[in-house]
Parts: structure tokens; sequence; C-alpha cells
């Protein structure tokens, strides 16, 4: 499968008041991969996750994906993507299969669908027998990869997932990129994915993006960008990028 891009940010600004949120932010996806935004809080990761899922309008820039501009609010686009939101809660007098149901008939009309799509969304939950208790119960990393499994299951052609593993251990950190590999390597579908944590992401990201104070300062592969800066991690890396710590 020869890659192409699937996604193309262009110039993207976003300003809230006086702070300038989103710079000028411009990169490309490709298909089969995963493409991660890292940077420290406040970067800019979320706002320019919003934008690309659909949620906020940008001030200026455009977004093309899938052969064309995509005209804001299109439902078509929609359809084709998933977002995971940062700080996305389960419903804890759902159980996990109901909430699975509930997220599939969303996004699917037909019946045939929606049940392929729990089927799917119960397999990457990897919660087992579990998946039948309220999620109220479930630890902070069984919800996550409930809301992951829900995020992947509808087969979206780029999942935009918004710190994926944050405040989880390790263990379920390792779980959490193993299934976003395992889903963008499998379906040749794309993922964009945010981190805070420049240590981490060597291990699921194809290529990295280093955002600070809303603007994109490097993109490379991991190797890429270690070779680069002459450094062994992708923290040092950052630090060089932005021009040494304020
Ligand atoms: N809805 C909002 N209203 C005002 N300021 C915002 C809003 N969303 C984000 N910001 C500001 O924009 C900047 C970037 O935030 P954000 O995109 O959430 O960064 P990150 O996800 O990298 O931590 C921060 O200074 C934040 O305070
Ligand atoms: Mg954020």
């Amino acid at each position: 499968m020869s890659s192409q891009v699937v996604l193309s940010a262009r110039g993207l600004v976003k300003k809230f008041g006086g702070v300038t949120a989103v710079n000028n932010v411009s990169f490309d996806v490709s298909s089969g991969e995963v493409f991660c935004i890292v940077g420290p809080n406040g970067a800019g990761k979320t706002t320019t996750l919003r934008i690309i899922a659909g949620i906020l309008e940008p001030d200026s820039g455009d977004i093309l994906a899938f052969g064309g501009k995509v005209q804001w609010g299109s439902i078509e686009y929609k359809r084709l993507i998933s977002y995971l939101p940062e700080d996305a809660g389960v419903y804890k007098n759902l159980t996990g299969l109901d909430y699975l149901k509930f997220m599939a008939s969303m996004y699917f009309d037909d019946s045939a669908s929606i049940e392929e799509a729990v089927e799917r969304g119960v397999k990457l939950s990897g919660l087992g027998v579990r998946v039948g208790d309220k999620a109220g119960g479930y630890s902070k990393g069984m919800k996550r990869r409930l809301l992951l499994a829900a995020a992947l299951m509808v087969n979206p052609k780029l999942a935009i997932l918004d710190e994926p593993t944050a405040g989880l251990d390790v263990v379920h950190s390792v779980d959490m990129r193993k299934v976003i590999l395992g889903y963008v390597k499998t379906t040749g579908s794309s993922a964009i994915v945010s981190s805070h944590n420049m240590l981490e992401v060597s291990y699921v990201c194809d290529r990295v993006a280093l955002i600070n104070k809303g603007v994109i300062v490097d993109v490379g592969t991991p190797g890429e960008l270690l070779e680069k800066y002459k450094v062994p991690n992708l923290e040092e890396a950052f630090i060089k990028a932005v021009g040494g710590l304020d």
C-alpha cells in the first residue's frame, strides 16, 4: 500500500482574546501513519485537534482532507473521522457494552453496521466480561480504553486522539499505544495523537510535530529529530528546537 496524504492542515490560526493558541500551524498526515503533536501544557495541542475534528472553527487556515477542502460543518468529513477529546468521560450508569452501542448508533444508521461496530468495540476495549459492568466501577485505564475503543470501532479513516495516555500508568499506556498502532497498521487508516509526554511518543509515532506556544517548531520521525539535534531523547530535542528553556 503506497501512502498518500489524507489530511493537510494549512496555516491554522486560532486566537482566544489576546492569546494566540494556534499560530499558523501546517502539517500533512499520510495514510497508515500515526502523526503526533507533542509539546508542553498550553502549547496549543487541544486547540489544533479541536479544529481538525471540526469542533472549533479556526480564525483562518484550511483543512484539506480526502481529496478536497473541508467546508466548516461538513457531515461527509465527520463521517470519515472520529475524535477522542482530552476530557472525555464515560456514562457511569451505562455498562461498557451499552456505551459502545450508544456511540455506534450515533455514527451509523443501520443495525448491521451498528452491530459490527459494537463487536469490534468490545474486542478493542479489552474489557472481556467486564464490558457488561457499569462503567462507573471501571479503573481510569479501563475507562480510557473503552473511550478509545468507541473512537476506533467505527473504522475512521482518521482517528483524532487527544492525550489518550495522559494520567495512565505504564501498563495501561502501553496497552493504549498497542491498540492505536494495531488499528492504524491493520486498516491503513491514520491517527493524529497528541501528548505532553515526549518520552513515550517514540513508541507509537511515525512522525512527530513539536509544538510550542502555538507554533510547530519542527517535524520529523523520532529518529530524524534525535539525529538532527544530536540528543538521546525527544525531550532534549524539544528544548533545542525551541532554543533552550525560558
Ligand atoms: N476556550 C478557550 N478560551 C480561552 N483560552 C483558551 C481556550 N482554549 C485554549 N485556550 C488557551 O490556548 C492556549 C492553548 O491551549 P490548548 O490548546 O488547550 O493547549 P494544550 O492542549 O497543548 O495544553 C492556552 O494558553 C490556553 O489557555
Ligand atoms: Mg490539551
